[in-house]
């Protein structure tokens, strides 16, 4: 090696450190810098001083940090080069529990002694927990169309609509999360369904909030016992959805989007309005959006059509009645339907959700050509009413019911309370007992500890948490 090339080696290639470029050279480094010193000598100037080495530990420090909610873990790796697969399994961290969503990573090389240079690394990655323990992370079964039945015979002339009010299906953990309670009473849907067997109506109008999505509000608290919840109660009613596809295989089934509904868009709207109208490739503009109610529920597989805004609703019988999500609220029972009512300025009956109370009366208008009656009716609702439903008073005065509309050949429409209580429902000399389903649902959801309607094991912690 010619003097210029030792000197560049020496000062630009190891930056001085005679032990690095010693061990690259593969000779002693007193050795080296003997050279070193004569070569500077021959081109007639003075050897760099020596910088000696800068020694990179060796040695990996970690970091391992969870949040107070046990939600999201960043391990934080400094050292020797690593990867995601590796921390994870290094530390027994189970995929099935916890997902990378976030890594970074950043690289150097430096002299470890002995003349060794190292690739040193800093690897950060962000895990957010997907379940609570492995069990609870189940396989997606595809779920089978179920699509509607074309009806065989003329229609006839007669017609009725079964109306089912707000179930807020909804799940929350117990404290060990090994459990999820319901926040709608199963009992009361199975009980709706049953009369759904029994008449047989032409249409079924589901009112809205079938979905509570505590998860998605953006005014109250998102306790994390809801959290990783979601799919569950999704695949909960797609079950009871399908179950009134199978049951009503001819009628015509709507879904009305209801404030509980909206919490999704709304939240898109306030964070990423992009989302609102992202659809998948292959999907077309009229197909429902990728992150939306019908689209997450599957409703084009049971011929479900969904109704969105929210203001809308849908007029029946060419304007007779009108079924909307919501509509005027009293405090006490039968004065919401008073109230709306006494704001009936033409003759459309009015049906509407959202009271969560069993509501029904009715006022003779006065017209040019005589008297007509007019009548408004809220139907309640299906979730549990037994204090243990979301973002509620535990004190609630609310009452289950179903509804059907009877329209005779044309006539005035008439409309028709189901009470439900306590697990039975009273339809004319009937009284039906509502059952859980519970094992039947969790067999077909794959998901074994879905917890049967008892009371949550720590009211407490969900008084504290919204309130009483
Ligand atoms: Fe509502």
């Amino acid at each position: 090696m010619i003097d210029t090339q030792l000197i560049d080696l020496v000062e630009k290639t190891f930056d001085g450190v005679i032990a690095a470029a010693a061990t690259h050279l593969g000779i002693p480094r007193t050795t080296l810098y003997d050279q070193y010193k004569a070569a500077c000598a021959s081109l007639g100037r003075s050897p760099r001083k020596s910088k000696g080495e800068k020694r990179a530990n060796p040695t990996t420090s970690v970091t391992d940090t969870t949040d107070d909610e046990g939600e999201i873990r960043v391990i934080d790796v400094t050292g020797m080069p690593t990867n995601p697969d590796t921390m994870m399994s290094d530390r027994g961290i189970d995929p099935n529990i916890w997902r990378v969503y976030d890594l970074q990573c950043r690289d150097w090389t430096a002299p470890i002694g002995n003349g060794v240079v190292a690739h040193m690394q800093h690897t950060k990655i962000a895990l957010h927990r997907i379940a609570w323990a492995s069990e609870q992370v189940c396989p997606v079964t595809p779920v089978a169309p179920l699509p509607r039945k074309k009806p065989l015979t003329p229609k006839s002339a007669n017609s009725t609509t079964l109306i089912i009010p707000d179930s807020q299906c909804a799940l929350w953990w117990s404290t060990d999360r090994a459990k999820l309670y319901p926040c709608h009473d199963r009992r009361a849907m199975d009980i709706a369904l049953q009369i759904a067997i029994l008449t047989q109506p032409d249409k079924i109008i589901l009112l809205g909030d079938m979905l509570d999505l505590p998860s998605f509000s953006r005014k109250f608290l998102r306790h994390p016992r809801w959290k990783g919840t979601t799919n569950f109660v999704l695949r909960e009613l797609y079950w009871w959805l399908a179950q009134f596809r199978l049951a009503c295989p001819y009628a015509e089934i709507i879904y009305i989007e209801g404030n509980h509904e909206k919490r999704l868009p709304d939240l898109i709207m306030d964070r990423a309005p992009e989302l609102l109208e992202l659809r998948r490739a292959d999907a077309t503009f009229d197909d429902p959006p990728a992150i939306s109610v019908p689209n997450l529920l599957a409703l084009d597989n049971l011929d479900v059509q969904y109704i969105a805004p929210l203001k809308n609703g849908l007029w029946l019988w060419d304007g007779a009645v009108h079924v909307t999500h919501e509509g005027p609220l009293g405090k006490r029972g039968g004065q919401s339907v008073a109230k709306a009512l006494d704001d009936a300025t033409f003759c459309s009956h009015r049906v509407y959700g959202h009271t969560h109370k069993r509501e029904l009366a009715a006022k003779l208008m006065q017209e040019y050509t005589g008297t007509r009656e007019v009548w408004a009716m809220s139907p309640g609702t299906l979730a549990r009413v037994d204090g243990t439903v979301a973002g509620v008073s535990p004190r609630v005065d609310w009452q289950q019911s179903v509804a059907l509309i009877h329209n005779y050949d044309g006539y005035i429409p008439l409309p028709e309370l189901v009470p439900i209580e306590r697990g039975f429902g009273y339809f004319r000399q009937d009284r039906i007992q509502g059952d859980t389903r519970v094992e039947e649902i969790a067999e077909a959801i794959n998901y074994a500890p879905l917890c049967v309607d008892e009371m949550y094991d720590d009211v407490g912690a969900f008084e504290a948490a919204f309130g009483s």
